[in-house]
This record gives structure tokens, C-alpha cells and sequence, in this order.
């Protein structure tokens, strides 16, 4: 008989495109049939505002520096420049008075990566948490991976341990029933655009400590959080670097969405069954990648300078100033609108009698606004609806008028 090659049958139990490709995709159908319609994009998270000059004028040096024989760099450290890793050990950390080491941080090109693979050195019979709704890279990767079971209508993956974010628990997640090893915590959240408070940090650092899980935390947003008292890293919470991972990003932050420039924290003390995680994440980097290019790299060091910083505060207050436009507009024309204060996304409840596909249907058929619907999240995202601050302030206003005018109450 003959051998069939087999393929990971994991992949058959996925939705048939990723949430934003699926977006795309109907966007362009959509653009197609109705050329005259003016799309305004609040759906992916992507940024529009141009990067500052002075982490332009870093990257375009060290592109020069490429082009002498002298400066020229061939393969750099697979965890990153020490340049790089020091200077996001001192600004990101040191100065605001937690100690992580540049040897705890691996730079690499996006969160997304970094949370979509960090599964690589869990077992796969670990037990998996996530909020519901949550952003899907962490459920399709542990699909892809084989610990999330088997798919069940309005129900989800048999084996992944899902926790409701709803309005009733302030979109919290809770402490689940049944454990979990593998906890996956975003805050500032996406979808829901909500912040967590220290004390609720902590009851996560705790469970985790006892129960022996990892809780594998998401910052990608914490650039945009305003109120003073929420933390702004898990490595704030006493005991959390025995128990936790943090991703962060210089997407949102810094633009980088093209760039391509993010780093996760392993730290030293992170141990499960006397194995090292930072070594084990160090041995999967370093195998399965050679880091991030020099010029990048260049780049995402100036965001830390004085001329740097200054323009990645500037681009935050513009799109934060957006958020809020987005807020109070929607509210006045009688949504029910969260989030948007620590974070760049919007988080609005759709009209009463419609899903959140049937809301970004009409939505674009009669504003010709992109949104995310809330299912597209998970089961407990249904109703709601997900836009983002990302865009030019003018299409923003735009956008905020043309809902306002449709489906103000
Ligand atoms: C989002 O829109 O949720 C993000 O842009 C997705 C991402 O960062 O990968």
C-alpha cells in the first residue's frame, strides 16, 4: 500500500481563515460590489500615524552603517542586540522600578509571534485558560498545537478552560473551577479594551504560585494605560516572576505594525520541575530563528531616546484623544460603550436584535465603517463590537457622525 503523507490535522479543526483575514476578505467583496462607498478602517488594530523622526533617522543610519564594509553586521544574537535589551531593561523597567535583566528579555518581531509561540516549550497535555472573548492567536495556536481538544458548537474547544468577560464581572475574568497550567491574561485587554486593577493581578499571581500554572501575560497595550495605579507590568505584583511571562510590543507603542519589533520577558527565576524557562525559550529562539534585523533593532532603541519618546507620546495622545472621540460620540448617540480609556480599543454593544456579524454587515453596508465583531472573539463577544483608535482623527469623526446618524436612538 502505498505511504500517505499526513499532514497536522489539527489545522482541520480551525475556523477556515484567521478572524482578520476573514475581515479583509469581506471588507474587499464588500468595496468591490460598492466602489463609491469611502471605507473608513476601525477593524485590525493597525496604526496609521508615521513613525518619529528620530527613530527614522536611527534606522536610516544603521541601514548606512549596512552598506560600509567597515560597520557592515552580518547575523546578530539571536536574542536581540545587547543594546537593545539593555535599554528596554532600564526605561521599560529599572526606571520605573522593577529589576528585569537585559537576560531576561528576547527581542523579536511581534507579540503575536512571541504569544503564538511560546506553546513550543509546554507540554501538550497542559490544561490551557483564556478570557472569552479573547484575541484568537492564543486559542488557534494551542488548536494548531493539539491541546485544545475538539471543537463543539456554541460551546468551544472540549479541552480549553474559557473565562466569560462579561459586563456583569466588569469583563474580569474569574478564577476558573477547573485548573489550569496555562493561563493566557491580556491587559489592557483585547477585545474589550479594559484595564485590571493590582489586586486582581495579584489573586492571578497567587493562583498561579499555588497551583503551579504559568500564566503567559499579554502587555501589548500597556503604552496606553492613563490611570496611574494600574500596573503596568505582572513583574509589579510580588511573586510573579516565579509564576509569569510578559509579551510586549513596539507595535502599538511605537508604530512598528510594519516595522516588526516586540520582546518577552522570561525571567531568571521562572522554573517549572527544575527546567529554566528563559533557557528552554532561549534554545527554541535560538533555533528557530536568528532575531531581528540591526536596523530595527537601531530603531526601536531610539524610542527610548529624548527626541524619540517625545514623538511616541505625541502619537499615543492622538490616538487616545481619538478613543475618546469614539467614546463620548457613541455614547451620546446611545451605545453602550466600554473601554477606550486604557487602551486603544472601543468595546460597544450592539443594537438590541442584531448579532455582531449581522451589526458589521449593516454597519459597513450603510456607514461604510470596518469594525470586529465581538463573536469573531468567542462565544461571550457575541453582542458586542470592536473598533479601533488607530485611525486618522478625521476619519474617526467621520466614522463617530455616519453611526451616530444611523443608529442614534
Ligand atoms: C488586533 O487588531 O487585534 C491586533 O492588531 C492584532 C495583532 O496585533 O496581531
Amino acid at each position: 500500500m502505498q505511504n500517505l503523507l499526513k499532514i497536522n490535522e489539527n489545522f482541520a479543526k480551525l475556523p477556515a481563515n484567521y478572524l482578520f483575514v476573514e475581515i479583509a476578505d469581506r471588507v474587499k467583496k464588500f468595496s468591490e460590489q460598492h466602489p463609491e462607498t469611502e471605507i473608513i478602517r476601525l477593524g485590525i488594530g493597525d496604526v496609521t500615524r508615521p513613525l518619529p523622526e528620530a527613530v527614522v533617522d536611527a534606522m536610516a543610519k544603521a541601514a548606512r552603517e549596512m552598506g560600509e564594509a567597515a560597520t557592515f553586521r552580518g547575523y546578530g544574537p539571536e536574542a536581540g542586540y545587547p543594546f537593545l535589551r539593555e535599554a528596554i531593561s532600564k526605561n521599560d523597567f529599572r526606571d520605573r522600578g522593577v529589576e528585569i535583566g537585559p537576560d531576561e528579555i528576547f527581542v523579536s518581531d511581534g507579540a503575536k509571534s512571541d504569544t503564538g509561540s511560546i506553546g513550543d516549550i509546554f507540554g501538550t497535555d497542559n490544561v490551557v485558560a483564556v478570557c472569552d472573548p479573547v484575541y484568537p492567536v492564543y486559542v488557534d495556536t494551542n488548536v494548531m498545537a493539539g491541546r485544545a481538544g475538539e471543537y463543539v458548537e456554541g460551546k468551544g474547544f472540549s479541552k480549553i478552560v474559557y473565562m466569560p468577560c462579561r459586563r456583569e464581572n466588569g469583563f474580569l475574568p474569574e478564577i476558573p473551577e477547573r485548573h489550569a497550567d496555562m493561563i493566557y491574561l491580556c491587559f489592557p485587554n483585547n477585545p474589550t479594551g479594559l484595564g485590571i486593577d493590582r489586586a486582581s493581578l495579584r489573586g492571578w499571581v497567587d493562583y498561579a504560585l499555588e497551583n503551579h500554572a504559568v500564566i503567559l501575560y499579554d502587555a501589548a497595550y500597556e503604552a496606553f494605560i492613563t490611570e496611574p495605579d494600574m500596573p503596568r507590568s505582572i513583574f509589579e505584583i510580588p511573586g510573579a516572576k516565579k509564576c509569569a511571562v510578559e509579551f510586549r510590543s513596539f507595535s502599538k507603542t511605537a508604530g512598528f505594525t510594519g516595522v516588526r519589533c516586540a520582546y518577552t520577558i522570561i525571567p531568571k527565576e521562572l522554573v517549572f520541575g527544575g527546567v529554566s524557562l528563559n533557557r528552554l525559550w532561549n534554545r527554541r529562539q535560538s533555533t528557530k530563528m536568528n532575531g531581528v534585523s540591526y536596523p530595527v533593532q537601531r530603531a526601536a532603541e531610539a524610542v527610548y531616546s529624548e527626541e524619540g519618546a517625545r514623538g511616541v507620546r505625541e502619537n499615543l495622545a492622538y490616538y487616545r484623544a481619538n478613543a475618546k472621540i469614539m467614546r463620548e460620540g457613541l455614547a451620546k448617540a446611545g451605545f453602550e460603550v466600554y473601554g477606550g480609556v486604557n487602551s486603544p480599543y472601543v468595546w460597544l454593544k450592539v443594537p438590541e436584535g442584531l448579532t455582531s456579524w449581522e451589526f458589521f454587515d449593516l454597519l459597513l453596508e450603510k456607514t461604510g465603517v470596518v469594525g470586529t465583531p465581538g463573536s469573531g472573539f468567542g462565544a461571550c463577544g457575541e453582542g458586542y463590537f470592536r473598533l479601533t483608535s488607530f485611525n486618522t482623527k478625521e476619519n474617526t469623526q467621520k466614522a463617530v457622525e455616519r453611526i451616530g446618524k444611523t443608529f442614534a436612538t
